[in-house]
C-alpha cells in the first residue's frame, strides 16, 4: 500500500533458476586425439577439463526450454504467467525466428512477447539489463530471461587454440517486480566495437552469407585471437568490477559471492586477487562445462543456489567479458 503520490520504487529479483547441459562429455583426453594439445596444458592455460557436446538432434532452444521449466518450476510460475521471453544466444536454433520464439512454443508460454539478444559472453548481464527495464518501469511483472549456446556447432574441432575452450549448455533465470529493497542494485554495461576481430563468426550472416568458398574458408566457425582478448579481459574486469564497488560504496568484503563470465579460470582469477576476495568466495565451474557464452553465468548462480551458497540479503556480484567487446556487471542484493 502505499501513500497517495508515493512513487512505488519497483526491483528486478530472481526468483527461480534452472539449467540443463546435454549428457555427451567430451574430456581433453577425449580432444588429445583429435588435435595436437594435452590435457595437462588445457588444464594449466585454461582450468577446463571437460565439457558438454549437444547430440544431432538438440539445438539451442531445446536446452533453453528444460532449463526454463526448471526455474519456472523453481519460482512457482505457470508458463502462463510469464509476460516477456529473452534469450541470449549466439548459437540459436536459425536467424529467424527467434530462439526465445521457439522456448515459448516449447515451454508453452502463451502470453509472452519473445525476442533474442546478441552480446556474446556478455549476453545474460545484457539481457539481465533488458528485463530489469521492463520490471522497474511497471511494464512487465515476470520475465524469463535465458543464456542457451550450442557453440559445438559454431567450433572449428581442426583448430587446437579454441576447440578446447567451448561447451553446450543452457541457464534460465525467472525475474519478478517486487516492492522489497533486494533484487538488481545496479547495472554496468559497456563495448568496444572497434575490438570486434578480437573474437568473431564472420560467416552466414550478411557480409559473408553462405557460399561454397565461406564454407571452404571455415567462415562459419569462432574464430579468436586468444592472448590479446585474453589481455584485454583481464584488464577490463580488474577496472568494472572496482567500479562497481566503488559506485555502490561497498567494500569487496561485502560481497558474498563472485558470479564470474566462465572463460578461463586464470581470468576469473586474477578479477578475484583485484578485488582481494578468496577464491571461497568464487563460483567456478568451468572446470567441467567450459565456456558456455551466455549460459555460464545463469548455470553458475543455479548451482550456487543449489548447493546453497548464496543467502537473502546477501551481496552477489556478476560479471562478464566477451565479443563485441562487450562487458558488463551486475551487482544483485538476493
Ligand atoms: N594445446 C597446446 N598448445 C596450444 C594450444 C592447445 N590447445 N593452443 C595454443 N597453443 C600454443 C600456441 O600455439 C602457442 O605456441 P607458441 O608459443 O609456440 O606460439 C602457445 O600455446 C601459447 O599460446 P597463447 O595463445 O599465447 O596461450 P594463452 O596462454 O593465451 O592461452 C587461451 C590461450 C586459453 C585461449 C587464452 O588466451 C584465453 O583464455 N583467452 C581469452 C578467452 C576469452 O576470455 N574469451 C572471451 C570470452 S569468449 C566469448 O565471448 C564467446
Amino acid at each position: 500500500m502505499t501513500r497517495e503520490g508515493e512513487i512505488l520504487q519497483l526491483r528486478a529479483r530472481i526468483t527461480g533458476t534452472g539449467s540443463y547441459v546435454p549428457r555427451k562429455i567430451l574430456n581433453n583426453v577425449d580432444l588429445e586425439k583429435s588435435v595436437e594439445t594435452s590435457d595437462k596444458w588445457i588444464t594449466e592455460r585454461t582450468g577446463i577439463k571437460e565439457r558438454r557436446i549437444a547430440s544431432s538432434s538438440e539445438t539451442a532452444s531445446d536446452l533453453g526450454a528444460k532449463a526454463s521449466k526448471k526455474a519456472l518450476k523453481k519460482a512457482g510460475l505457470k508458463p502462463a504467467s510469464i509476460d516477456l521471453i529473452i534469450v541470449a544466444t549466439v548459437s540459436g536454433d536459425m536467424p529467424m525466428p527467434s530462439t526465445a520464439s521457439f522456448i515459448q512454443k516449447k515451454i508453452e508460454a502463451k502470453n509472452a512477447a519473445a525476442f533474442d539478444l546478441n552480446a556474446a559472453c556478455s549476453g545474460f548481464l545484457y539481457g539481465l539489463a533488458v528485463a530489469n527495464s521492463f520490471i522497474t518501469s511497471g511494464t512487465y511483472k515476470n520475465i524469463l530471461l535465458v543464456g542457451t549456446e550450442v557453440l559445438s556447432r559454431f567450433t572449428d574441432w581442426e583448430d587446437r587454440t579454441t576447440c578446447i575452450l567451448f561447451g553446450d549448455a543452457a541457464g534460465a533465470v525467472v525475474i519478478e517486480a517486487t516492492s522489497e529493497d533486494r533484487g538488481v542494485m545496479s547495472l554496468h554495461l559497456h563495448s568496444d566495437g572497434t575490438m570486434w576481430n578480437l573474437l568473431y563468426l564472420p560467416g552466414g550472416g550478411s557480409k559473408y552469407p553462405p557460399s561454397k568458398e565461406s564454407i571452404d574458408k571455415r567462415m562459419h566457425y569462432i574464430k579468436m585471437k586468444g592472448n590479446e582478448t585474453f589481455r584485454v579481459a583481464v584488464r577490463t574486469l580488474e577496472k568494472l568490477v572496482t567500479d562497481t564497488l566503488k559506485e555502490n560504496k561497498i567494500k569487496p568484503s561485502d560481497i558474498s559471492l563472485l558470479i564470474p563470465h566462465q572463460a578461463n579460470l586464470r581470468i576469473i582469477q586474477a578479477t578475484a586477487k583485484r578485488l582481494n576476495l578468496p577464491m571461497e568466495k568464487v563460483v567456478v565451474n568451468l572446470d567441467k562445462y567450459g565456456n558456455t557464452s551466455s549460459a555460464s553465468i545463469p548455470m553458475a548462480i543455479d548451482e550456487a543456489i543449489e548447493s546453497g551458497r548464496i543467502r537473502d540479503g546477501e551481496y552477489i556480484l556478476l560479471e562478464a567479458f566477451g565479443g563485441g567487446l562487450t562487458w558488463a556487471s551486475v551487482l544483485i542484493k538476493w
